[in-house]
């Protein structure tokens, strides 16, 4: 054994050089076991066409391509990592990326990329790591990324960023950490990140913004981390930062002047504060945050004077970790703050401390701030707070019964919501031509007259949810023609409210959950009525029939139409929505779906749910036509003895079979050995024969004594274009489904196919047209 060792491995390497010196482009370098190919610094003008299709890693860093064409990339579909660092590239045509649905991570940095247009990562449906730092990005259009549902982070920093728009990171819906340092931003619109409900870091160092924004950054809930450092703020005024999970903000080397000491009052967890390197001459105790431990003030020109006493005292109390040292007087300088002991923290003048000590206990006394905070007069209504730094004005749970008047005409979000309007007469808004977002949110308004929106010509978001309309009227949105979201949801409609929306052709989603809507009549036809909608959610009424044709819409991606009465798939109502990609039939009482349910929608749907709809059989027809585009697919809770065949459904990421009295007997063979081989743990559970209810299919043996074969012919195919095993991005939703992604591994392997013949044919279910009407 020895002896043969080296010349074999000799042999061995030697061979597989030559296989895959054939596979190499020229100029690059090529690691066949890895299937990564490096072409780094070639002046290369475009992309290498012979790159070998198998490839997951493409590094192309330092070339010279200029322009990325569309579709790119398209003989390298297995790509995971894609590096197109410095590569001179000014423009990524749409559709470039088209046909990597499998990268993970890929990089644009050091480009000269200046626009973002909307469909330039078109494809990209897995990507996580998007860097496009130090391009000339200067403006992003909403739109951009709405394909990166997977994405994690995104770097643009060291652009030429100045604004932000409302929208411009929709679509971003498991974005972690979005990093936009080092650009030039003045300006973030009110909306600018809604929408990012998975954000937790947020980096807006190095830019040139001189307020808080704190109506944009009240929408992200979920942020911990926040850095603002190096931007020119002279000032920060209360309630500035409502932020309630936020715990790390970096407000340090700006120009903080003051700081009011309700400016965090709205921030309860924070437990690190950085101003380091500001202006602040003294601080007073902070409101707000209960579980501060440090508070850095290294840098600044704190004055060690009897008005800094009370926040040396309340530091000293709360545990907070006083960083920086006294600027003065002489006799202090230098002194750690948090070495100076209270009593030594006096005023000048002998009166002034006199008295200081001798008002020692008395809070209100000690708390005079020596300079005096701007002040700012607003035009603003009575019983409402006005913002006019951040064109924000609210008047939320104050007991109105009429809409207040006299905001100013810059307004641009108002906040109405938990009031008592119960009716709202036309023209409720005169002067509002410039809120763009209106909250009308539980304010039990039951009828709204036509008109009562008009003149708020640039109002985008609507907010009527949980209130008690029944009908409306429809003019009711006449003079609102941009309007683009609305949420009707939690209303008592009884009707689809088509007529209405015919005014909004910029309707884009459409909010209808928890309503009374029973029937989807034909007036409510989509395509005519909102050509442009492309979410619409109906979760949660008492539908029982869509007329043929409603729904149909060019646009639509998105259908919701779970918690219902529906009975029969809706298959005819489907027939013209090419587009839709997302449908949730889950609880629904349907219990057969036939042959060819999604077959009109099959070249678009990616995310397909129907949990808990009391299914009992699917024709092993149900899905045909779906191919590798399916990404998520539930069956959770339902009454399901046989599945149909899912070995075409390669591009999977979710499954959820759980909670089905699978029939574990040699027909669900084609099941057990597709769950051997894709990447997902797929979790399914036998219900017959009775001796094995309960167990795991994967875990059962029965399979062992099957004739060996099952697999249909059609299989075939799909393991001959079969790539080799990549490991497949596991996304988030997928826990909340209930299934973990994995990368595939050998598992033990079962009884190979052999030409005999399968003692029992998978069983289709035998059901009569008139049994499915059941
Ligand atoms: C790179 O290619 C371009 C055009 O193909 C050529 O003009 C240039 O001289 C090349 N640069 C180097 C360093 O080879
Ligand atoms: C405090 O700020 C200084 C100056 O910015 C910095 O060097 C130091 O690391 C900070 N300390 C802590 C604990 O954050
Ligand atoms: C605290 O000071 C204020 C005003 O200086 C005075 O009205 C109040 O009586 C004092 N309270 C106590 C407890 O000394
Ligand atoms: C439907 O809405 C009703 C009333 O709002 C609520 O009580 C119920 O839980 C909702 N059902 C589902 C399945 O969401
Ligand atoms: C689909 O509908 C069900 C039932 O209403 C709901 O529980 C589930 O969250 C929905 N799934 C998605 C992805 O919207
Ligand atoms: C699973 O994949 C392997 C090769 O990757 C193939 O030989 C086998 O037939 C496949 N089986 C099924 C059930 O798809």
């Amino acid at each position: 054994m020895h002896f043969f060792s080296v010349p074999v491995i000799l042999l061995i390497s030697s061979l597989s050089l030559a296989v895959r010196a054939g596979k190499c482009p020229r100029l690059c370098s090529c690691d066949g076991t890895k299937l990564t190919v490096a072409c780094i610094g070639k002046n290369l003008t475009e992309v290498p066409p012979t790159v070998d299709e198998i490839s997951v890693k493409l590094d192309l860093r330092n070339n010279n391509l200029q322009e990325l064409s569309r579709g790119a990339f398209m003989h390298t579909p297995y790509l995971t990592h894609l590096n197109l660092q410095r590569c001179n590239i000014i423009k990524v045509k749409e559709g470039a990326f088209r046909s990597l649905g499998r990268v993970v991570s890929l990089n644009l940095a050091y480009n000269k990329i200046d626009i973002l247009y909307q469909e330039s990562f078109d494809g990209l449906s897995s990507l996580k790591e998007l860097y496009l730092d130090h391009n000339r990005v200067e403006e992003l259009q909403p739109g951009a990324f709405t394909q990166l549902g997977f994405l994690n982070m995104l770097a643009l920093t060291n652009n030429q960023l100045v604004y932000i728009p409302n929208m411009a990171f929709q679509g971003l819906n498991n974005i972690k950490w979005l990093r936009l340092s080092h650009n030039s931003l003045n300006n973030l619109a009110p909306e600018a990140f809604t929408g990012l409900f998975t954000l937790n870091r947020l980096s807006l160092d190095h830019n040139e913004l001189q307020f808080f924004p704190t109506q944009t950054m009240n929408r992200l809930r979920e942020v911990t981390r926040l850095d603002v450092s190096y931007n020119p703020m002279t000032y920060l005024g209360e309630e500035a930062v409502a932020m309630a999970k936020l715990t790390h903000l970096y407000l340090d080397h700006m120009s903080l002047q003051d700081l009011s000491d309700q400016a965090l009052s709205h921030a309860p967890l924070l437990s690190h504060l950085d101003l380091s390197h500001n202006q602040l001459r003294y601080l007073e105790p902070l409101s707000g945050p209960k579980e501060l431990g440090s508070l850095n003030l290294t840098g600044n020109p704190i004055y060690c004077n009897c008005f800094m006493r009370s926040l040396r005292k309340w530091a000293g109390a709360g545990g907070v970790k006083l960083l920086g040292a006294c600027a003065g007087p002489p006799h202090l300088s230098d002194e750690p703050l948090q070495a100076v002991a209270p009593l030594d923290l006096r005023c000048r003048s002998r009166g002034e401390t006199l008295k200081d000590e001798f008002e020692e206990d008395n809070e209100s006394a000690r708390s005079t701030p020596p300079t005096a905070k701007p002040k700012q007069t607003v035009k603003c209504p009575l019983n409402c707070d006005c913002d006019i730094e951040a064109q924000h004005a609210t008047c939320e749970g104050r007991g109105h019964t009429k809409v207040p008047r006299g905001f100013t005409s810059k307004t641009q979000l108002l906040d109405l919501r938990s009031n008592h309007f119960h009716y709202l007469p036309a023209n409720s808004f005169p002067g509002a031509s410039q809120v763009v977002s209106l909250h009308l949110e539980f304010c039990k308004i039951h009828e709204i007259e036509g008109g009562a929106f008009r003149g708020m010509k640039n109002l985008f978001y609507l907010y009527l949810s949980d209130n008690d309309l029944t009908s409306l009227d429809p003019g009711v949105f006449s003079g609102a023609p941009e309007l683009t979201y609305l949420h009707l949801e939690g209303n008592r409609l009884a009707q689809f409210p088509g007529s209405a929306l015919a005014l909004l052709p910029s309707l884009f989603v459409l909010h209808l959950e928890r309503n009374a809507i029973s029937k989807v009549e034909p007036t409510g036809l989509l395509s005519s009525v909102t050509p442009k909608l492309r979410e619409l959610y109906l979760t949660n009424n008492t539908i029982t029939s869509i007329a043929k044709g409603a729904l149909d819409s060019a646009f639509l991606g998105t259908l919701h139409l779970d918690s219902n009465r529906l009975t029969e798939m809706p298959t005819h109502v489907l027939s013209q929505a090419p587009n839709l990609e997302e449908l949730n039939l889950s609880q629904n009482s349907i219990r057969w779906v036939g042959p060819n349910a999604f077959q009109s929608i099959s070249q678009s749907l990616k995310r397909l749910y129907m949990d808990q709809m009391g299914m009992e059989k699917m024709s092993r027809e149900a899905l045909k036509g779906l191919g590798s585009g399916l990404r998520a697919l539930t069956l959770r809770g339902n009454q399901l003895e046989v599945l149909p065949d899912l070995s075409q459904l390669t591009g999977l990421e979710v499954v959820d079979l759980q909670d089905n009295p699978l029939l574990c007997d040699c027909s669900l063979l084609p099941l057990r050995r597709w769950m051997e081989n894709v990447s997902l743990e797929v979790i399914a559970t036998c219900g017959h024969p009775p001796e094995l209810r309960g167990q795991k299919v994967r875990d059962i043996h029965v399979f062992k004594s099957c004739p060996e074969s099952g697999s249909p012919p059609d299989e075939k195919v799909v393991v001959a274009t079969r790539p080799p095993k990549v490991k497949k991005p596991k996304p988030s939703l997928s826990k909340a489904l209930g299934v973990k992604a994995r990368p595939a591994k050998p598992r033990a392997k079962l009884p190979k196919p052999t030409k005999n013949k399968p003692q029992r044919k998978p069983v289709a279910p035998k059901v009569t047209k008139n049994k499915k009407a059941l």
